[in-house]
C-alpha cells in the first residue's frame, strides 16, 4: 500500500488580493506534493482561505458590503490564482464552510468540558492589526513596533485557553524531535520564545466588538479568536471526527512563512492538539519572504508584484521556475523584474527552448522526423553521460531535502552540457557528409540529444509540469506516473516520432 502524505499551506487572509508571497507558498507546496506523488505516495494536498476576524470585518465595513461578499470575491481570486499556477491541491477549505464551523465548535466544546478553557476579566492592550492582546514585553525602546499598528487599552471579559501549563511539555517535544522544524535554525527561534513564561491564550472576542467569527458553543455572546479558528482548518479537511481522519492525520508537512511560525504554529497549535490528545503534525516547512527593495512584500506595504500579470505574460511554468530557482527554501529572496527577464530569456528561452527546437528541426531534416538509434559511443557521448551520472544520484536527495534551487542548478548545468555536446558534434556539418562514419555520428548525436533531453525534464516535472509534459510529447514519449526508472540513461526513444518544431518560450523584450 502506498504511503499517505498529507501536506498543507497556510490559509490566506481574505483581506486583500493574492501577491507573490501567496503564489510562492502554493508553488513550493505543489512541488513537494507533485514530487511525492511521483515517488508513489498517496498525497492529500490542502490549501484554502482564512475568512474570519477583525480585518475582514473592517474591510467589509469599509466597502459597505456583507463580510461573506468580500470573502466570496477573494475566494474566487485565490482559487483563480491556484488554477493559473497549475496548483494540484486536492481540497480547498474556506473557514466559513459548515464542515469547518462544526469542527471548530466541537473542539471548543471538548476543551471547555475538559476544563482547558476558563472565563476571566482582562485588562490589557489590544492590537487590531495583529488581532491579539499585546503586553509591555512586546515593546521595543518603550514603543510597540509598527507591526502592531494602533494599540488600544481595553477591559473585557473573555475566555482563555490554558496555554501556560504546557510550556515545559512543548520545550521537551521540540527538543526531542529535531526534525520537526525545517530549516532547523527556526527551531531555535521557537525555543527562544519559550524561554519566557507563556500567558494563557485569549480565545474569544465579545460579539459587540467582533461579529464575524465562529460562535463559542458554550457562550453565544462570543466568537472565537481567528487563529484558534484558522489552525483547525488542517483537522477539518482531514475529516476530523470521521474514519478518514485516522488515515490522513497527523499531517506530514505544514508549509508556512516564517512570520507565522512563532507563536501560532509552533506554540498555540501543538498545545491545542496536546490538550485534545491529537498527535502533533510531523513537520513544519518554514519558508522565508519575498522582499522588494529589502522589505517584506505584503498587502500593507503596497509593494506587491501581481503574480497573475507575470503568469499571463510568461506562463505558469516560467513563474514556477523563477521562484523556485531564486529561493533557497528557508531564506529570504529579493524579487526583481530584471532578474525574472534574464532567467526567462537565458535559461528558458535560450538554453532549454532553443535546444528543443534545434533537435526537432534537425530531426525533421536529417532523420525523417524520428529519433534515430545511437550507433557509436565516442568521447563527446562519454563526456555527456559522465556529466549525467554525476548529477543523477543527487537529484532525488536534493528534492527530499527541499533544495530545489540546487536541483534546478544541476539540471540546467546538464542542459548546458547538452548544448555543448551539440556544438561539439555539429550534426548540421555531419549531415553534409555521405560517409558511413559521419552518418553514424549524425544519428548518434540526435539520439543522444533526445535521450539527454528526456532525462533533463524528469525532475523538472514537479517544478514545470506543463512544459515537461510538452517536451516528452515532442520527444514522442508518454508522461509517467512514477519517477522510478525514469532517471536511467537508456535508448527508450529509438524510433519515436518527434513533434513539430515549436517555440516553447517566446523571447520577451520587456514586461
Ligand atoms: O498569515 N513572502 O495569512 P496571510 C513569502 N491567515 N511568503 C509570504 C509573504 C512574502 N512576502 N507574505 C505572506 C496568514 N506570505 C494567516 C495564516 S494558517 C492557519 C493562517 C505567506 O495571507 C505567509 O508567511 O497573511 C503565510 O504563510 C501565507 O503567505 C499567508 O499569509
Ligand atoms: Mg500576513
Amino acid at each position: 500500500m502506498s504511503k499517505k502524505f498529507y501536506i498543507t499551506t497556510a490559509i490566506d487572509y481574505a483581506n486583500g488580493s493574492p501577491h507573490l508571497g501567496h503564489a510562492y507558498e502554493k508553488v513550493l507546496t505543489d512541488i513537494v506534493a507533485r514530487f511525492r506523488r511521483l515517488m508513489g505516495d498517496d498525497v492529500k494536498f490542502l490549501t484554502g482561505l482564512d475568512e474570519h476576524g477583525q480585518k475582514v470585518q473592517m474591510s467589509a465595513q469599509k466597502q459597505g458590503v456583507p463580510e461573506i461578499e468580500v470573502c466570496d470575491r477573494l475566494a474566487y481570486e485565490f482559487q483563480g490564482l491556484c488554477a493559473a499556477l497549475q496548483i494540484s491541491n486536492d481540497d480547498y477549505i474556506r473557514t466559513t464552510e459548515v464542515r469547518h464551523k462544526a469542527t471548530v465548535q466541537s473542539i471548543l466544546q471538548e476543551l471547555y468540558d475538559n476544563g482547558e478553557i476558563y472565563k476571566a476579566e482582562y485588562n490589557g492592550f489590544y492590537s487590531v492589526r495583529q488581532e491579539q492582546f499585546v503586553t509591555e514585553k512586546e515593546k521595543v525602546g518603550g514603543e510597540w513596533p509598527p507591526i502592531y499598528g494602533e494599540v488600544t487599552e481595553v477591559t473585557e471579559t473573555n475566555y482563555f485557553f490554558k496555554l501556560a501549563q504546557y510550556r515545559e511539555w512543548l520545550v521537551d517535544a521540540i527538543k526531542t524531535n529535531e526534525k520537526m522544524i525545517y530549516p532547523r535554525f527556526r527551531g531555535a527561534d521557537v525555543l527562544q520564545f519559550l524561554k519566557e513564561p507563556l500567558n494563557d491564550l485569549c480565545i474569544s472576542r465579545p460579539k459587540e466588538r467582533l461579529g464575524w467569527g465562529i460562535e463559542l458553543p458554550f457562550d453565544r455572546d462570543f466568537v472565537t479568536y481567528v487563529w484558534f479558528d484558522a489552525l483547525v482548518n488542517y483537522l477539518t479537511a482531514a475529516g476530523y471526527g470521521t474514519a478518514e481522519f485516522e488515515k490522513y492525520w497527523p499531517a506530514d508537512y505544514h508549509v508556512i512563512g516564517k512570520d507565522i511560525l512563532v507563536p501560532p504554529h509552533a506554540v498555540y497549535w501543538p498545545i491545542m492538539l496536546k490538550a485534545l490528545d491529537i498527535p502533533l503534525p510531523r513537520h513544519f516547512l518554514v519558508h522565508g519572504w519575498w522582499l522588494s527593495s529589502g522589505t517584506k512584500m505584503s498587502k500593507s506595504s503596497g509593494e506587491v508584484v501581481k503574480p497573475l500579470d507575470l503568469i499571463e505574460q510568461f506562463g505558469a511554468d516560467a513563474f514556477r521556475y523563477f521562484v523556485t530557482r531564486e529561493m533557497n527554501v528557508g531564506q529570504d529572496s529579493e524579487f526583481s523584474l530584471e532578474l525574472f527577464m534574464s532567467r526567462y530569456n537565458s535559461d528558458l528561452a535560450n538554453d532549454l527552448g532553443n535546444l528543443v527546437s534545434r533537435l526537432l528541426n534537425m530531426g525533421s531534416r536529417y532523420s525523417g522526423g524520428k529519433v534515430p538509434a545511437a550507433e557509436i559511443e565516442e568521447s563527446p557521448e562519454i563526456e555527456l553521460k559522465q556529466l549525467w551520472f554525476a548529477i543523477q544520484k543527487e537529484l532525488i536527495p536534493l528534492f527530499e531535502d527541499f533544495q530545489f534551487h540546487k536541483a534546478i542548478d544541476r539540471i540546467f548545468s546538464f542542459i548546458s552540457g547538452i548544448n555543448r555536446y551539440t556544438e561539439a558534434r555539429a550534426p548540421w556539418k555531419l549531415a553534409k557528409s555521405e560517409s558511413t562514419e559521419d552518418q553514424a555520428a549524425l544519428h548518434t548525436s540526435l539520439a543522444t540529444m533526445a535521450e539527454a533531453l528526456r532525462l533533463s525534464v524528469v525532475m523538472l516535472t514537479p517544478i514545470m509540469p506543463e512544459i515537461s509534459d510538452k517536451i516528452r510529447g515532442l520527444l514522442g514519449t508518454d508522461n509517467f506516473d512514477l519517477i522510478e526508472g525514469q532517471l536511467e540513461w537508456g535508448n527508450s526513444l529509438t524510433g519515436k516520432d518527434l513533434g513539430e518544431k515549436t517555440i516553447l518560450f517566446p523571447r520577451a523584450e520587456s514586461i
